[in-house]
């Protein structure tokens, strides 16, 4: 298992998994209780209490996860990140710190270990997703109903929070010493506290104390790699970088957001991630038993026969060319450059500014330079010309080497 970044930048594609107890309400996680946020379409506010009206009464189907991660390893996913709390506190873990988690449930177990199991039996590496902020604790202090609108709970302070901070480095040295070796630590919600408050460094040095190895997303101040969320951004960043993704609108289970991209966008996605030199961290919503819905189900199928043909294109390469030299994104490992046809070609595709004598394609092609670059060159640059008679519907990839 993973040693630095080196097994992050090649795998390219993880599951996200976003899981709580208000999967038995159908609602989106967290936010509903603080008002809704824009962002989130379907996170329209509820009372607290409504909120976490029915938390106990998350009892999921034992041993749930084994399902996604067999999915996420036949998808290509290389690699998983469990939310194992999210804003709204409840630890799916039976944590010493606090007292809202699953051991407060009548469910007997650990769905952080379960989880864990599951991917390492998948081959896949495992990340944990763990917020930094709990609305649910006294000491944080916990959102009530008068903090509303949000923006005004961001400003509130609590008296106790040297208490809260023994909960939350108490959590995640719980995450980290009980499972083995982690492979990313993923944070969230560091937005309401300033890195002082948070202990941003003491943190990371506890997180790299006890797991030499682990990367660390840079939403805890300082961390490792930048995630951008819900969309490619437009200028790449610099150094690692992950997207992560819903594939309806939603975080959580919300079986009324059927806004959902289709198979053909998310593989395109994939291949625009990879071909500006990112990863993208697809997210699934369980329902409260831990089911996948049919619709993630379905495009997690379709990204597996997809990346059972097209994988080598995606794992392990680096961005490819230049804008101008090919309509499209691309990749390259060693010699071979991946080209990923996401607009339909008529009889083929161009590729510019390459070594004409030296390309070689097993679909027929052909070359050609302006006259001055031939005479007398022997090493020409100009272009070629691909023919692509099969289109693949989701995204035909078009191999070209470089000898
Ligand atoms: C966000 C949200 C959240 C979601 C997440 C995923 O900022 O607060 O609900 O878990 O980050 O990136």
């Amino acid at each position: 298992m993973g040693q630095g970044s080196g097994w992050f930048e090649e795998a390219r594609f993880g599951m996200f998994i976003h899981w709580t107890h208000i999967a038995n309400r159908g609602f989106e996680l967290s936010w509903p209780l603080v008002g809704g946020v824009g962002v989130l379409p379907f996170s329209s506010e509820v009372t607290v209490d409504d909120y976490y009206m029915k938390a106990l009464e998350f009892h999921p189907a034992k041993d749930a996860p084994r399902e996604w991660m067999r999915l996420a390893r036949e998808a290509g996913m290389r690699y998983a990140v469990l939310t194992t709390k999210h804003h709204d506190g409840f630890a799916l873990w039976p944590s010493k710190y606090g007292d809202f988690n699953i051991s407060r449930t009548s469910y007997d177990g650990d769905l952080v270990a379960e989880y864990v199991d599951a991917a390492r039996a998948e081959g896949l590496e495992v990340g944990f997703y763990y917020s930094l902020s709990d609305w649910h604790h006294p000491d944080y202090p916990a959102f009530r109903e008068e903090d509303k609108p949000y923006l005004k709970f961001l400003g509130r302070r609590s008296e106790t929070w040297d208490r809260y901070l023994d909960v939350l480095f108490g959590q995640v040295r719980e995450l980290l010493t009980n499972y083995g070796e982690i492979s990313v630590m993923w944070f969230d919600g560091q937005w309401e506290r300033s890195r002082d408050e948070w202990k941003a460094g003491d943190l990371a040095q506890m997180i790299r104390d006890l797991q030499p190895g682990i990367l660390i997303n840079d939403r805890l101040p300082g961390g490792d790699y930048k995630t951008p969320e819900q969309a490619i951004p437009a200028e790449v960043p610099d150094g690692v970088w992950e997207t992560c993704m819903t594939m309806n609108t939603s975080w959580g289970f919300v079986p009324t957001d059927d806004r959902y991209k289709s198979s053909r966008e998310l593989v395109h996605t994939l291949c625009e991630t990879a071909g500006k030199g990112g990863n993208l961290l697809l997210n699934v919503s369980p329902r409260a038993d831990g089911s996948l819905p049919a619709e993630q189900v379905s495009r997690l199928q379709d990204l597996a026969r997809w990346m059972s043909e097209h994988g080598d294109a995606i794992h392990g390469t680096e961005p490819g060319l230049e804008p101008w030299q090919f309509y499209g994104p691309s990749t390259r490992n060693g010699n071979t450059i991946n080209l990923f046809c996401v607009m339909r070609p008529y009889e083929g595709v161009v590729v510019r500014g390459v070594p004409i004598k030296r390309v070689r394609c097993e679909l027929p092609f052909r070359t050609r330079a302006t006259a001055e670059q031939e005479l007398g060159n022997p090493d020409p640059i100009g272009e070629v010309f691909i023919e692509v008679p099969d289109v693949d519907e989701l995204a035909t990839v078009v191999q070209l080497e470089i000898v």
